[in-house]
């Protein structure tokens, strides 16, 4: 049950009247005159009494709480003094408040505990990362200096895999770069009219190096599309295609098919990147676009990937509003798909 003071004072009252009328009801000679004021006096004397000690006692505190917790300039804590004091039960009002407030508190505190796990497993990544490009190229160097430079064959050799292997760290010093801008917004999206169509060509074109080593064919579906006009960074859809179509060549099979798919919709495109390869394990689908997470590290490496691809993509694909599904069979290929807003 839930009491007021109000209450508590009138029930007590009431108790204690009709106590001590009864008793001097037994007195000879009593009057009814001398019940009445008797029985109004103690009611009153009561009521007051017990309504003030209980309220007093009560609102005392909880102001008293309600001074330390303002002290400790929790701004979140959105209790107004006024609604408290002239609540019916301030106690479990204050109580409702501190307990959610630690509990929204708690949460706070086991997602700052994540991001700091997060942190010193992305540090970590990053300088194992920055040291095998550098120790390869440090390795090949001083190889040279000690003598291997006297043979140009070797020479050249070396120079060559000394010079892949800092390609390598610059590609990946551009890669952190670009993640760290769009994690921390400081990369504007720059949002245009574009035609995909001609994006695609143009990776294509850059591309054709790769796929013609795996005899990998790329095409566009429908063949017949002229264009596809969508809102987005130019820049940065480059960088989604870019990355989706070099990943289905690098990750496809030799002689296989990649193929961009260009879906129309009532409001959007939807972008498809297919390709026939191996595919991508189950197990590992959900966490290809975590940094640095590659299926096969080997394979990445070799390739000159950097593992950032596609947590970049996801970054960038989301400040379109826009995200990436993945649908993959092994052994029949992938599926990279995302939607962009029509130009109209
Ligand atoms: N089309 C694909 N087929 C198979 N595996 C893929 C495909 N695309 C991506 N992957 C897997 O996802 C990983 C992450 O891709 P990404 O972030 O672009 O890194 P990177 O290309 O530098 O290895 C790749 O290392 C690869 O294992
Ligand atoms: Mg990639």
């Amino acid at each position: 049950m839930n009491l007021s003071a109000r209450w508590i004072a009138f029930l007590l009252a009431l108790f204690i009247t009709v106590l001590t009328v009864v008793f001097l009801n037994f007195v000879p000679d009593t009057k009814a005159e001398m019940l009445v004021v008797t029985g109004v006096i103690c009611f009153l004397a009561t009521y007051f009494t017990t309504y003030y000690t209980v309220d007093v006692l009560i609102f005392q505190e909880v102001d008293q709480i309600y001074k330390s917790v303002k002290k400790l300039k929790i701004k979140d804590f959105n209790i107004k003094k006024k609604p408290l004091l002239n609540s019916q039960n301030p106690l479990k009002l204050l109580n409702t408040e501190i307990s959610d407030y630690v509990t929204e508190k708690q949460k706070e505190i086991e997602e700052l505990k994540r991001m700091e796990t997060f942190r010193r497993e992305f540090l970590a990544n990053v300088s194992h990362e920055l040291k095998t490009p550098i120790f390869a190229a440090q390795g090949f160097v001083h190889t040279l200096i000690d003598g291997a430079i006297d043979d140009p064959e070797v020479a050249i050799r070396f120079l060559n895999k000394a010079a892949k292997s800092l390609d390598g760290l610059d590609a990946l010093v551009r890669d952190l770069v670009v993640l760290s801008q769009v994690e921390t917004g400081e990369l504007k999206m720059q949002f245009e009219v574009l035609d995909l169509v001609r994006i695609t060509e143009d990776i294509f074109e850059q591309l054709e190096d790769k796929a013609t080593k795996r005899d990998t064919k790329l095409k566009i579906k429908p063949a017949k599309i002229q264009e596809c006009l969508v809102v987005a960074d130019p820049q940065r859809i480059y960088q989604v295609l870019m990355n989706f179509i070099e990943n289905a060549i690098k990750y496809g099979k030799d002689h296989g098919k990649v193929t961009v798919v260009f879906e129309e919709q009532k409001k959007h495109y939807t972008i498809a990147v297919e390709d026939d390869g191996p595919g991508i394990p189950q197990e590992h689908i959900n966490r290809i676009f975590e940094r640095f997470y590659r299926v096969d590290k080997s394979r990445s490496r070799e390739t000159g990937g950097t593992g950032l691809g596609l947590a970049i993509v996801k970054h960038i694909l989301s400040a379109h509003n826009s995200s990436v599904s993945v649908t993959s069979k092994p052994g029949k290929g992938t599926r990279f798909s995302f939607s962009l807003l029509k130009a109209d």
